[in-house]
């Protein structure tokens, strides 16, 4: 099973002629591989091989096949009108409904036909690997090959193996993922897998602060943007469709015994039970299809800077990154040359604007004894690199016991220092710092319980889902101790069990101080 010639232009069979099927088949083809595909409604995979062959002419017309490519590719595509016609397979894929029972029953029926040593594989995003298997003669040959829409053009494949799945076999569907051009992770078969677990926080996060009216979704949309994802949660979730989001949160946290970890939101409740459900209705978070997030309402602040001395204190990443965007902005300042657990923080005469721990700013001011305190997110992305990229979102609060003088002015020292100040509510880890946090935090613990390694989990997430930075990229960049010390103080704040740390992020601590 271990050797790649034992698929190599080998006929391949795709059961399920939807979205996926398609795609899959379209991949299948252009690897060189005879393709079957097979659906049960009648004329739906002679259709979708038409409406393949339309695609493929396209990308002729384009110059990325030549005419001979597509001919040939139409030539090995095969429309099977019974499964009895997959019997020579050395491969059957199942992208059919997303039901267990009827997989279930499908695995059953394809064990009567196909030979003792073809691997089935199912692309199911949600179902258990383990149980899809379950009852089969030979339940060693059922891995998952879970593909990412569109098909053709995402570039991740993840391996699941259940608990029956032979080593073997998802070693072999690895390399045949890569033979086809992806890039393949294994996974074990787990709830949501890789991509759909560690990407829960990203929404939730984002849902959270919106149930706490911390800020409107634009004003999210752009801080999380500023971090260098491509699209704020809040549009994301519009494209994405909060019935079909707020389905795979919910599974999650089903299949999970309802930990509080994975709780779903009543704000995308709401929206499903209004029919908000996003693009794909016209309206969700923003109205369609004019909708987007193209302001950001917090960003108008602009006051004349203090003519006060500026002190910049603090060592790591983020006090350089202050120490060289004041320099670029021309205005006058110091630095202290301080321990290096010295809190980062900037002196605006007697106010201090300091980086987010995770507690909220009453708090700090009160810890401190300075009312004029307000905080500023992780600058991540663009920022943590050390540029000065001008206008880039970055969110900010004040304390309460700030005055709002004192407010204008840290607002305008933001502004200065290159960055589009947003102005959110006085929640604890803001925004970015919050979810970039708890993404770490999940992806912890999908490697402490060997779901995948940390390469694995940063290719998903970069290559699955197009995040910036990979999870263990981020930690490499924060240090386990300022994610573990901001997990904690929103787990002190919101007591409950959303910001559990994970036990390898908690030992990290104890290593990065020993
Ligand atoms: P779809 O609804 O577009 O297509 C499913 C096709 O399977 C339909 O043409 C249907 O007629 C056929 N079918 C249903 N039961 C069948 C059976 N017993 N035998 C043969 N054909 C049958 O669904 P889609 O979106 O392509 O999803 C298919 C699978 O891929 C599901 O397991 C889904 O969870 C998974 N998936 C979907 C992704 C997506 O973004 N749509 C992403 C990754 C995985």
């Amino acid at each position: 099973m271990t050797n790649i010639n034992l698929f190599r232009n080998r006929p391949v069979a795709v059961i399920g002629a939807g979205v996926m099927g398609v795609g899959i088949v379209q991949v299948a083809l252009l690897a060189g591989h005879p393709v079957h595909l097979y659906d049960v409604r009648e004329g739906a995979a002679a259709a979708a091989v038409e409406q393949l062959t339309a695609t493929l002419a396209k990308l002729a017309d384009k110059g990325k096949l030549t005419p001979e490519d597509v001919a040939a590719a139409r030539g090995r595509a095969h429309v099977a009108s019974s499964l009895t016609e997959l019997r020579d397979a050395a491969l059957v894929i199942e992208a059919i409904v997303e039901n267990l029972g009827v997989k279930q029953a499908l695995m059953r029926d394809l064990e009567a036909i196909v030979s003792p040593e073809c691997v089935l594989a199912s692309n199911t995003s949600s179902l258990s690997i383990t149980a899809i298997a379950r009852g089969l003669e030979v339940p060693g040959r059922v891995v998952g090959m879970h593909f990412f829409n569109p098909v053709p053009l995402m570039r991740l494949v993840e391996v699941v193996s259940g608990l029956a799945t032979e080593p073997a076999v998802a070693d072999a569907i690895h390399m045949l993922a890569a033979d086809w051009g992806k890039t393949a992770v294994h996974a074990k078969s787990t709830p949501g897998f890789i991509v759909n677990r560690i990407a829960r926080p990203f929404y939730a996060e984002t849902l959270a602060l919106l149930q706490d009216q911390a800020a409107t979704p634009a004003v999210l949309d752009a801080c999380v943007r500023g971090a260098g994802f491509r699209m704020g949660p809040c549009e994301l979730m519009d494209l994405i469709g909060h019935d079909t989001n707020f389905f795979v949160t919910q599974s999650v946290y089903e299949a999970n015994f309802f930990d509080k970890r994975y709780v779903p939101s009543l704000v995308q409740r709401e929206m499903v039970d209004g029919g908000l459900l996003g693009r794909k209705s016209g309206r969700g978070f923003y109205r369609y299809p004019d909708g987007g997030a193209k302001t950001s309402d917090g960003a108008a602040e602009a006051a004349p800077l203090p003519a006060v001395p500026w002190v910049l204190h603090g060592s790591g990443p983020v006090a350089d990154l202050l120490a060289t965007r004041l320099a670029a902005s021309g205005l006058g300042f110091t630095r202290e040359a301080e321990p290096a657990n010295a809190e980062t923080r900037l002196q605006i005469g007697d106010g201090v604007l300091m980086l987010t721990d995770g507690r909220c700013a009453a708090e700090r001011a009160s810890v401190s004894g300075v009312g004029d305190l307000a905080l500023f997110d992780w600058p991540v992305g663009p920022a943590a690199a050390g540029s000065t990229t001008p206008g880039v979102a970055l969110a900010w609060t004040p304390a309460p016991q700030a005055s709002a003088d004192f407010a204008t002015r840290a607002a305008a020292a933001l502004r200065a220092l290159g960055w589009s100040p947003q102005r959110v509510t006085d929640v604890p880890g803001l925004v970015v710092a919050r979810t970039i946090a708890m993404l770490i935090n999940e992806a912890s613990d999908a490697v402490e319980q060997g779901v995948c390694d940390a390469a694995g989990a940063d290719a998903a997430m970069t290559l699955g889902v197009n995040y910036p930075a990979g999870p263990f990229a981020w930690l490499a960049l924060w240090g386990a101790d300022a994610t573990v010390k901001l997990l904690d103080a929103l787990d002190a704040f919101y007591r409950g069990e959303r910001y559990r740390v994970s036990p390898r992020l908690r030992r990290a601590t104890f290593v990065q101080n020993s």
